[in-house]
């Protein structure tokens, strides 16, 4: 009988899980949910929705909240990471003060990204080691952000820890309805880190799991290249010369100062989603509601269940044997040009033994030159957050190659400690 603990179970993203955890449950087959959350009252209506959706799916899991970190994953068989330090109040600081200095404001990229990790490591760091005293073989699934730095510091510090992002499979879905085919008939060739990657290729299989299949990806860009490029918001001739398509996350790098632009006369994402935030708790609140409203999809969430309950199925053996999923986990050599103790985000094997990252070819050096440069800042970027101290900080926003100036770096360094004392123990 399995148990699921989620840490910020009280998060307005729940019943998508929820959702998820209902509809595949022959993949993932929970006996016991656990919602763990600081904010009791956001808790307790999210754990009513949680039972009233599992009820009208007749699922037959159990769903406790607590507010005991401890008690919550005791005995858990994988524990699921989805919290936010400071809520979308501190966001809406890291997607805003970065623009003064002409920077990108963003909530996992550049400056605002440095000032998530710095208040984020330490403390997934504490409820990690919360986890290995009281369920040491439980895996942990890390889907807070910035999953990168925070999976590097979770595998640095010895822990059963994996990271998940939702921008792969949303490729995966988007590419397999282009084709008019199954989702598990599609295979990414997926390479880079974490909100920095691109797909260089894309498999069409013969069956789910099948050896070989068909390089569809100069197919796709004939056929939905504007779409492809629409949805990303990226110059389709680009994407057409490199035949590669990057994530969303590249048009912060390569239309850097444009975006800025946009940021500076627009709200904040913070200030949006809170405003659906929002709605959805009163949406929430109706006990008559038993599914997940249709407003969870202006969320960037979508997927988010799909991809958790295929990572934690095939971790737990649940599953339909070995599997290849796209998750952050330790290079070790896939990448000879990073670190051993890099953590990319590559397709991986997984299955009850682990996770074992596939072979990559060469990288090019267009975006190999990046990673390198993103890998080494994500490195001093955890230097800082388990150290502390403003020399670090800099540091890590000097080497960062959206910052790279002495008195750019000195100025964000200012702003981030001035607006994030309240959550960094040191500052
Ligand atoms: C995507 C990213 C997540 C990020 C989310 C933001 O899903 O992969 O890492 O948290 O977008 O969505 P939001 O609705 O909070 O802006
Ligand atoms: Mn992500």
């Amino acid at each position: 009988s399995l148990k699921l603990a989620v840490v910020g179970g009280g998060s307005t993203y729940t019943p998508e899980l929820v959702d998820g955890l209902a509809r595949l449950r022959d993949t993932l087959p929970i006996a016991e949910l656990v919602l763990i959350d600081p904010a009791v009252e956001r808790l307790e209506l999210i754990g009513a929705l949680a039972r009233r959706i599992f009820a009208r799916q007749g699922h037959g899991a159990a769903v406790t909240t607590t507010l005991d970190l401890a008690a919550g994953v005791e005995g858990a068989d994988a524990v699921l990471l989805q919290l936010r330090v400071g809520g979308q109040a501190a966001r809406n600081e890291d997607e805003t003060w970065p623009l003064e200095c002409g920077c990108i404001g963003q909530e996992t990229t550049g400056a605002g990204g440095l000032a998530k990790a710095l208040r984020t490591v330490p403390v997934v760091l504490d409820i990690a080691e919360q986890v290995r005293r009281t369920s040491p073989d439980a895996w942990i699934v890390d889907f807070t952000n910035p999953v990168g730095i925070v999976t590097r510091a979770l595998q640095s510090a010895g822990h059963r820890a994996v990271g998940l992002c939702n921008v792969a499979i949303g490729f995966q879905r988007k590419f397999a309805a282009h084709l008019g085919v199954a989702p598990e008939l599609v295979r990414l060739d997926h390479v880079g880190l974490n909100h920095l990657t691109w797909e260089r290729g894309v498999t069409l299989l013969d069956a789910p799991g099948a050896a070989g299949g068909r390089e569809v990806l100069p197919e796709l860009l004939d056929g939905f290249g504007p779409l492809i490029a629409e949805d990303l918001r990226l110059p389709l001739p680009l994407i057409r010369r490199l035949g590669v398509v990057p994530s969303y996350y590249l048009r912060y790098f390569y239309q850097h100062d444009a975006v800025v632009e946009e940021l500076r006369t627009k709200g904040s994402r913070a200030a949006e989603v809170a405003e659906i935030e929002r709605q959805l708790l009163a949406l929430y609140a109706d006990p008559t509601l038993d599914r997940k409203p249709d407003l969870l999809a202006r969320r960037g969430g979508a997927f988010y269940s799909e991809a958790a309950v295929q990572l934690i199925g095939a971790l737990l053996g649940t599953g339909s044997g070995t599997d290849v999923q796209v998750v952050n986990t330790r290079n070790d050599g896939v990448l000879p040009f990073l670190p051993d103790d890099a953590v990319i985000e590559v397709p991986a094997e997984v299955d009850a033994r682990g996770v074992r990252p596939l072979p990559q070819r060469p990288v090019e050096p267009l975006y190999a030159g990046l990673i390198a440069a993103v890998t080494a800042y994500e490195r001093l970027a955890l230097e800082a957050a388990l150290r502390g101290g403003r020399d670090r900080v800099f540091d890590a926003l000097l080497a960062h190659p959206l910052v790279g100036q002495l008195d750019l770096a000195d100025r964000l360094t200012d702003q981030l400690l001035a607006h994030n004392h309240a959550h960094l123990s040191w500052a």
